[in-house]
This record gives C-alpha cells, structure tokens and sequence, in this order.
C-alpha cells in the first residue's frame, strides 16, 4: 500500500534535499504538463523538485529578492507534473520570510492540510518556532503539529540517554499553544550518516533510535489528517 509522495524543496538558498537523496546530479526535463520532477525511488512512489536540479550554482538564489523567489515557487506548486500525489511535503527554510509566504499563497487554492513544525530542545529555536505560530495564524494555515529534534542522544555502547541540549521544549510549546504534540526525533548517528550519504534509512537503520520515533511521528500525522482529507 504505497502512497504517492511529492516532495518540494523551497529552501532556495540552501537545498539539501537532493543530497539527501543521492540524486543531487540529476536534471529535470520539460514535458506538455511542465517538469517533470526527480523520482528518487525505484517503485517512483516518491518525486522530488528543487532548485538545485535548476541552477548550475545553487548558491545563486541566495542574492534573489522575494519578487524571483515567490515566481518559482509559484512555479513549483503549479508548472510541475506532480501527478496524482496523495500528499505534497513543503521543506521550507527556518524561519518566517519570502519563501514561507510564497509558498502559502501557492498552496491556498489545493487547501493544505497544514504545517509541521520543527524545533530543536533549546530556547532559540523553539523562539523560532514561536514566530512561526504566529505566522501560521496570521496566514491562516492549521498547525498539525510540533516535532522536537535532536531531542537525547542514545548511546550506542550502553543505550543510555544524554539530553544534550535538554529536552522538552517543543512539548512545552505545543501545550502552551494548544497545537498537537508529534513526538521527539533522538540525535542519532546513523540517521545523520544516512542523510549525509543519502542511504535508504528505512531500509537500512531499522533498529537505530530515531526509527521508533519517527515512524511514531509519521503515525501521528497521518492519523491527524486522515480525519481532515477524507
Ligand atoms: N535527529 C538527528 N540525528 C542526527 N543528525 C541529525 C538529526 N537531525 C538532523 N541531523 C543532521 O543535521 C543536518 C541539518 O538538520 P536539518 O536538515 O533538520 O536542519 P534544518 O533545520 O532543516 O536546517 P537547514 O535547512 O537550514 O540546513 C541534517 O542534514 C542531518 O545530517
Ligand atoms: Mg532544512
Ligand atoms: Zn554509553
């Protein structure tokens, strides 16, 4: 039972997701329907545009003012042949600047389900997220929920638990906000090995410590929005 996954990367300064992937030297091509997006599975129950499939150096987008950056994004939403997805995921940068509003106005006329939001434990990054609550209200966009990264690490050699950059932040923050709490994402060294090789980490890390938890997150939202789109 493969879902149709679209993925969207709109961090236009800072594109990792291709990396991540292993398909950064991918190019997309033009068809009838628009461009036609990067598969980055075999099944191509997963396609991925970013701008880093368009540039020659994606470090060009960092001096383009919001006028450039909300066109493309614009671009992406609409002139992208994403197919019949069952769910498009926005990556954004951090923060509340052209891309996040660009991309709010793009996704108005589909109804998005909503925002996921990211924090880290410490007070500067859920600052961050704080702003992006109020963004999500002011814009309209329903919180599906908080997310608490780099939440402990587990030893690998004894399984014992450190809170490096202490923990319970984003819980705090969700129960302040009144928005769901999704769960925590441990530091983990063998998710951040396969993100920066861009390995099959499902496939491969199925007994690491972040596994559990994200596949709990993913639970969360899928039965947070299953009510909502059916
Ligand atoms: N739970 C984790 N355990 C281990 N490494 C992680 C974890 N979360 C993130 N990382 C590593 O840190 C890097 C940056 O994390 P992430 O992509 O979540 O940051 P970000 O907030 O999106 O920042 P930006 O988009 O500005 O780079 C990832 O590429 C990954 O290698
Ligand atoms: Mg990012
Ligand atoms: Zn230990």
């Amino acid at each position: 039972s493969s879902l149709q996954v679209g993925i969207l990367d709109v961090d236009l300064c800072g594109p990792s997701i291709p990396r991540m992937f292993r398909v950064q030297d991918n190019d997309v091509h033009q068809c009838d329907s628009g461009w036609v997006p990067v598969f980055v599975d075999q099944d191509k129950s997963i396609s991925l545009m970013s701008i880093g499939f368009l540039l020659e150096r994606p470090d060009d987008a960092v001096v383009w003012r919001g006028p450039k950056k909300n066109a493309l994004i614009k671009q992406f939403v609409a002139d992208v042949a994403w197919g019949d997805l069952d769910f498009l995921i926005v990556d954004t940068p951090p923060g509340t600047s052209d891309e996040h509003i660009s991309t709010v106005e793009a996704l108005r006329p589909y109804k998005p389900l909503g925002a996921i939001l990211v924090t880290t434990p410490q007070a500067v990054s859920v600052g961050d997220v704080r702003r992006e609550l109020t963004f999500c209200k002011k814009t309209g966009l329903r919180v599906l929920g908080i997310v608490e990264n780099m939440s402990g690490f587990v030893c690998p050699h004894c399984s014992e638990c450190t809170n490096i950059f202490s923990k319970g932040g984003g819980e705090e923050l969700a129960k302040h906000a009144g928005v769901p709490f999704l769960g925590c994402v441990p530091l983990d060294p063998q998710l951040s090995q396969s993100l920066e090789e861009g390995r099959d980490f499902i496939q491969e890390f199925p007994k690491s410590s972040a596994f559990p938890a994200l596949a709990h997150i993913t639970q969360q939202i899928l039965d947070g929005t299953s009510q909502q789109s059916s």
